[in-house]
């Protein structure tokens, strides 16, 4: 496959995710803060008769993809979908065979079918050599879904809209974290209808039309960013899809618990998880909760990863 472009694309984290309530069109307006993670997917890009997707598992360590056998690898995975809606743009045929080594967890509120789709856009890009701004191709990611512009950006950004529309935030230094990868995965859509589940309920009343006040603005976070003060940072952690996440699956509460008894600074469910997010004081800190998250069993597996990192990128290897 020399042929072939290479891209790597990062997995992320939201530090905040404000939701506000359901929209006539099915989605809810976001105030987010979303951070690129060094767990990475390769997608590999190549001329074909016609258009494939294929999906390993990183065996080596590092592997957080529980089992890709659950992953579509026919038009309806969202790298397809890229490439035919990028075809679509150029007037060209996406005759072409997408491999994708996953480590990015599986419905795991990480991005990780986000990442492959940016990954896609820009592998394409390269091959055809198209004469393509970066904004259209950001215009293309965000009629995929709600996170691939995020993947295609990486870094730290401020995300409004779906979450589509984005500004970067500037954050001094790097942060160490610790993924705690779940049994199973969640859908992000049964996600987010558990939290209106639960508003509707009356545990949180959303004032018709209104945007909850939870979505406002996360100023203190991105101030603690800027300062690169890994505890102010843990203390503004926000995530309201996690009470809809520990609903659905109530043992991540214990995950969430055993991660802070290890030594994190804070911990949070990733999205719309299952995967739970530990920030730490720093690598060794890292390293630490890690080996005792482990030995507590309340994960499939356990990773360290720091941020932010850039996104979708174009590699020789
Ligand atoms: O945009 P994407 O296809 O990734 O979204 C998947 C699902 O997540 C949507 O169909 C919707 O149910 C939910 N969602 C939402 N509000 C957002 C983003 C996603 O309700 N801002």
């Amino acid at each position: 496959m020399s042929d072939a472009v290479r891209v790597r694309v990062p997995a992320k984290v939201n530090l905040h995710l404000g939701v506000g309530p359901l929209r006539a069109d099915g989605y809810h307006d976001l105030v987010t803060v979303f951070q690129a993670l060094s767990i990475y997917d390769d997608v590999a890009v190549a001329p074909a008769t016609t258009l494939s997707v294929s999906v390993t598992r990183d065996n080596g360590r590092g592997s957080g993809s529980r089992d890709v056998s659950d992953i579509p690898v026919d038009n309806t995975n969202l790298a397809a979908r890229a490439a035919i809606a990028l075809g679509e743009y150029v007037g060209r045929e996406p005759a072409v065979s997408i491999d994708i080594v996953k480590r990015i967890p599986v419905a795991g509120g990480m991005a990780g079918g986000s990442a492959d789709a940016a990954a896609t856009l820009v592998a394409l890009a390269a091959l055809w050599k198209l004469d393509i701004d970066r904004a259209e191709l950001v215009e293309l990611a965000a009629g995929l879904g709600s996170d691939v512009p995020f993947s295609l950006r990486g870094g730290t950004a401020l995300g409004t809209g779906r979450g589509e529309q984005l500004v970067p935030v500037l954050a001094r230094g790097e942060l160490h974290w610790v993924l705690a990868l779940a049994r199973d995965g969640l859908s992000t859509p049964a996600v987010y209808r558990e939290l209106d589940r639960l508003r509707d309920n009356g545990s949180h009343e959303v004032p018709e039309g209104d945007v909850d006040p939870e979505t406002a603005h996360p100023d203190a976070l991105i101030s603690a960013l800027a300062s690169g003060d890994a505890h102010a940072v843990a203390s503004h952690l926000h995530n309201d899809l996690q009470r809809a996440a520990l609903s659905l699956q109530p043992t991540l509460r214990r995950t969430l618990r055993a991660g802070v008894d290890a030594g994190a600074l804070a911990g949070i469910v990733s999205g719309s998880g299952p995967t739970c997010a530990f920030l730490c004081a720093d690598e060794v800190s890292a390293v630490n909760v890690a080996a005792e998250l482990s030995g507590a069993g309340v994960a499939r597996a356990v990773r360290t990863a720091s941020g932010p990192v850039p996104g979708a990128r174009v590699t020789d290897e």
